[in-house]
């Protein structure tokens, strides 16, 4: 018998359980264009009651929610404040760009950053000047390893981001590892926000989906943009079911990614030139940096070992979820070390 693949690329890799299979192919469903589906309904009312607002969007992905949520928030030709490497400015395709017609102006931090800095960057809607009508926040922080961000910080953030007459989006593709990292509740996590993006295809192991979450007014506008954007499903219940299922059996579970993350760091630190800073390991995200190893190199070693990998240059990004266990975890590592030994 062949061991089973190890997939460390994404914690979107995951495939559905056989349970999940079962609860999509049991759903009822509807129309959803014609709001018709009660399993899209459900979803949507189950994830605003877990965050803390009056509504919620289904839409196919996480791009797609932080997009709506950001075009439904400003004018083409606002600045938007964001963090280092935030993905909705990073890698989602230039869509704020293009699609929202926002310019970007990026934080000093590691992704993470100050209420002063947001202050400092903040522009007044003058004539010759693009006004700054939203900050965005990601928490976790992907780019800079699945980090949290520190509750008093984020509430001063939110706290001048209003002040200033600014609406406070949240990226929070992660935020059910926030939730499980930090101890605090999804719905305090997203408190002040003015919209909160969440993904039931990470972690959480479900194929398809993201939500938008913020009042029902701004709700309605993301509707409108979810449909320009091409985003508007018919019998999405057969998504929404796996969403569901995935936020009753999955959530507690990611303790488990989070203490495979730390064994993999904690074991990969110790091997020769592997260097892994193990206070940013917060949940199931590991950053590695190599000596003199080149990460593609190590990727195609540990590729013909059944191991799959994500790296480029001399960084690689670990990621643990549902589909690996602490075996696998413990094969992977030997793998890279192995790899990282022969450079
Ligand atoms: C922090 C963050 N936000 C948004 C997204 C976008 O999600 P999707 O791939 O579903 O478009 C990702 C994807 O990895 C992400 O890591």
């Amino acid at each position: 018998m062949t061991a089973p693949e190890i997939d460390l690329r994404s914690d979107t890799v995951t495939r559905p359980t056989a349970a999940m299979r079962r609860a999509i192919a049991e759903a009822p469903v509807g129309d959803d264009v014609f709001g018709d589906d009660p399993t899209v309904r459900a979803l949507e009312e189950r994830v605003a009651d877990l965050l803390g607002k009056e509504a919620a969007l289904l839409v196919p992905s996480g791009t797609m929610a932080n997009q709506i949520a950001l075009r439904a928030q400003l004018r083409p030709g606002d600045e938007v404040l964001i963090g280092k490497d935030a993905h909705c400015w990073r890698f989602e395709s230039g869509a704020l760009a293009a699609l929202a017609g926002a310019q970007s102006q990026t934080l000093p931090g590691d992704g993470r950053f100050e209420a002063t800095a947001v202050r400092a960057a903040f522009k007044p809607d003058e004539p010759y000047i693009a006004p700054t009508t939203v900050v965005a926040v990601e928490n976790t922080h992907n780019a800079a390893g699945g980090v949290l961000w520190d509750v008093v910080a984020l509430a001063e953030v939110v706290a001048v981001t209003h002040e200033l007459g600014m609406a406070a989006h949240l990226d929070g593709a992660r935020l059910w590892n926030a939730a499980i990292a930090s101890g605090r509740s999804e719905k305090e996590l997203s408190a002040g926000f003015d919209t909160v993006c969440v993904c039931l295809s990470k972690g959480l192991g479900a194929p398809v989906g993201s939500l938008v979450a913020s009042t029902r007014e701004v709700i309605r506008r993301c509707h409108r943009f979810r449909k320009m954007y091409g985003g508007g499903m018919r019998q999405a219940g057969l998504l929404a079911a796996g969403g569901l299922h995935a936020l009753e059996h999955h959530r507690a579970r990611l303790a488990d990614d989070h203490d495979n993350a730390r064994y993999l760091a904690e074991t990969l630190a110790t091997a020769p030139g592997i260097r892994c800073d193990l206070a940013r390991v917060h949940t199931n995200i590991v950053m590695l940096e190599f000596e003199r190893a080149d990460a593609g190199a190590v990727v195609a070693h540990a590729t013909g070992r059944g191991v799959k990998l994500l790296g480029s240059g001399k960084r690689m990004r670990l990621v643990t979820h549902l589909d690996v266990d602490r075996a696998g975890c413990t094969r992977a590592a030997e793998v890279i070390a192995e790899a990282v030994a022969k450079a």
